[in-house]
């Protein structure tokens, strides 16, 4: 955030309607010693306020595009599976235990672009995904840890939706790392690949303020719940792991913990026979 967008919020703080607001959020978490309600209230919408427009000086569009780096052609996602819908939403479940085996870079591209890949176009040009968004503003970022995936090198990327490649971020073994990252859950470890999905609050902030924290959250779970499906639906295992230390994670992934957000793991992997 810029010294104007802080100079932005400050003014607003200092009015007294907000800093009544504020307060009173922040009575909240005292009284009841959850924080989370004080997220809640800060976002909260009244008849005539639809939360402030936070003035963002980065914005990044709808996704982002790492310029510059090796870019992996992602092979063309399935079409179909097989799989109807409702039975894959009725035998969806968290597993986490995964074969000792690779993960087919098909299978990869087919879960990455079901996740959050453009499926369209809105009427004024912007993308249409998979998942819904808060005024189509599209928060999500998805990244994969590879670790062992056909034709794919060790290594972080970043996928880029717009021309569905992979774009590296560095190549190297990271299991021990995301492991650690993630409180020693063995499941990151043991799956073949891991698909984390990072939100950018400022692109829905930029049109709904401070509202932007409940959507960039559901829109995050939307395309988590994408994951399940379509690992479903491919006979492949899954769970969303939320528990990780935020800074470690960001140094994996080689993001800014000040703008972007990680915010669901998803070990991917073949299932046990
Ligand atoms: C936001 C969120 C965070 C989660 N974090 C973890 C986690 O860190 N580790 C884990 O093993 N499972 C995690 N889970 C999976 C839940 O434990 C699982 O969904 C729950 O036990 C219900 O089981 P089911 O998904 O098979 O229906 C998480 C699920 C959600 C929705």
């Amino acid at each position: 955030m810029s010294g104007g967008d802080c100079g932005f919020i400050c003014e607003k703080l200092m009015d007294r309607r907000y800093s009544e607001w504020v307060a009173r959020a922040l009575r909240k978490w005292l009284d009841r010693r959850d924080p989370s309600c004080c997220y809640h209230e800060l976002s909260k919408m009244e008849p005539g306020y639809y939360g402030w427009s936070v003035m963002v000086s980065d914005y990044e569009e709808f996704y982002k595009r790492m310029s510059g780096r090796r870019k992996v052609r992602l092979p063309e996602p399935l079409a179909e599976s097989g799989v109807d819908t409702l039975v894959a939403l009725r035998s969806r479940r968290s597993r986490r235990s995964y074969a000792r085996k690779s993960l087919g870079l098909r299978e990869l591209a087919t879960l990455l672009y079901y996740t959050v890949g453009i499926t369209g176009r809105a009427w004024w040009g912007g993308p249409k995904r998979t998942y819904p968004s808060a005024g189509g503003l599209q928060p999500v970022e998805a990244y994969v840890v590879s670790l062992n995936v056909d034709g794919l090198e060790q290594g972080v990327y970043h996928y880029n939706p717009g021309d569905h490649s992979l774009e590296e971020i560095y190549t190297g073994d990271v299991g021990e790392e995301l492991y650690r990252a993630c409180l020693d859950q063995e499941h990151v470890l043991e799956a073949p690949a891991n698909i984390v999905l990072t939100i950018v609050y400022s692109r829905t902030a930029s049109k709904y303020g401070l509202r932007a924290y409940r959507y960039a959250v559901m829109d995050v779970a939307f395309a988590g719940e994408n994951v399940y499906l379509v690992s479903e639906a491919l006979g492949l295992a899954t769970v969303a792991v939320g528990a990780f230390y935020d800074e470690m994670l960001c140094n994996i992934l080689g993001v800014d913990c000040e703008w972007e957000y990680p915010m669901l793991v998803f070990p991917v992997g073949r299932r046990q026979s």
